[in-house]
């Protein structure tokens, strides 16, 4: 093993350790634990603090993490996250065209399922429906890669998937009034806060992976947004630590897409459920071809589909499109 890949080991073991403590530690403990003397230990908590750390020093109780960097690192991204999937390769850039593009075209012998590819900001984000997705610094830019032996039809249940773990995180994290309106935006105020866009790639051997990209508007002003978007920069006035929400995001992902591979996509519905804008109302749905008008009455359980009641009574499940609430 080399020296570096030695020294981010302890790194990262370390960053875990204090991130998922809040008390205060006492140094000769944590040394042990981390496997370093206690002069190896200052050095790298010296070398955190260059790397923006800051600790929290006590005379008697020891020391104590008191807030991370806001820069993205993989050290730091690992240590917070929770997961035996989501997350186990992860990439991380300062600009790319589109992270689902580097997933949809990363070698065959990298198509490792959980990979995590971030960025700092898109050239070319991209949203559903054709539209560009507005991907300047200070917004969450990720996608994620799986294989979850599905076929095309279902790809609608992995933009529930990830709207699902947005609303969550974000719930979970701040207590706001989080809603999502199918199939995948995530909405504050009743604006859009956040997206997902699911994409299949089918390799040679004819297996397909699924890329699922997420956008979260967190710490970008509104004068870079499209006009029917907010951040969370801008809901609370101040600046929000992009890190902690992308490790709540992932984890809360895991745990969806875990549901999913248990075949539990009821507990799915349920989760949806919480946060959804237009179960049991009124909507007219522009999709490619056609437009409808009905009464929201369910989401199919296999593919994440919106039925609807049409006027004339009969049933319709719609796979993609738009959705205005009638009021
Ligand atoms: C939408 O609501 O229209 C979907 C937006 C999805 C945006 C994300 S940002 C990360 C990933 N890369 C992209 O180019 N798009 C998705």
């Amino acid at each position: 093993m080399n020296l570096k890949s030695q020294e981010t080991r302890e790194e990262e073991k370390l960053i875990r350790l204090l991130v998922k403590n809040e008390q205060f530690e006492n140094k000769k403990i944590v040394a042990q634990k981390v496997n370093l003397s206690i002069n190896e230990l200052d050095l790298l908590l010296r070398q955190l603090q260059n790397k923006g750390y800051k600790f929290c020093f006590h005379p008697h109780l020891g020391f104590q993490l008191e807030s991370i960097p806001d820069k993205l690192n993989i050290p730091l991204m690992k240590a917070g996250l929770d997961n035996k999937i989501i997350g186990r390769k992860i990439y991380i850039f300062k600009s790319v065209s589109s992270t689902n593009d580097i997933l949809l075209n990363i070698s065959e012998s990298k198509c490792i399922e959980g990979t995590v590819a971030i960025t700092e900001r898109q050239n070319q984000g991209r949203g559903r429906l054709g539209k560009n997705w507005a991907s300047p610094v200070g917004g969450i830019y990720l996608s994620i890669l799986l294989k979850p032996h599905i076929d095309f039809k279902r790809i609608t249940i992995f933009n529930l998937i990830g709207a699902i773990s947005v609303a969550n995180a974000i719930n979970s994290l701040y207590e706001i009034p989080i809603s999502i309106k199918w199939p995948n935006d995530v909405l504050l105020q009743g604006k859009k806060l956040a997206g997902v866009l699911s994409e299949i790639r089918t390799l040679s051997d004819n297996t397909n992976i699924l890329v699922v990209g997420i956008g979260i508007n967190v710490c970008v002003d509104t004068d870079q947004l499209p006009q029917e978007a907010i951040s969370l920069k801008e809901y609370f006035k101040k600046r929000i630590n992009l890190i902690t929400v992308i490790w709540k995001v992932l984890n809360c992902f895991e745990h969806e897409y875990n549901l999913y591979k248990n075949e539990k996509a009821g507990q799915i519905l349920k989760n949806w459920r919480q946060f959804s804008t237009i179960l049991g109302q009124q909507i007219r749905i522009t999709t490619e071809n056609e437009i409808f008008e009905g009464y929201v009455s369910n989401i199919d359980l296999i593919d994440g589909g919106l039925i609807i009641r049409l006027d004339s009574g009969l049933e319709k499940k719609i796979l993609s499109g738009y959705v205005e609430i009638l009021k």
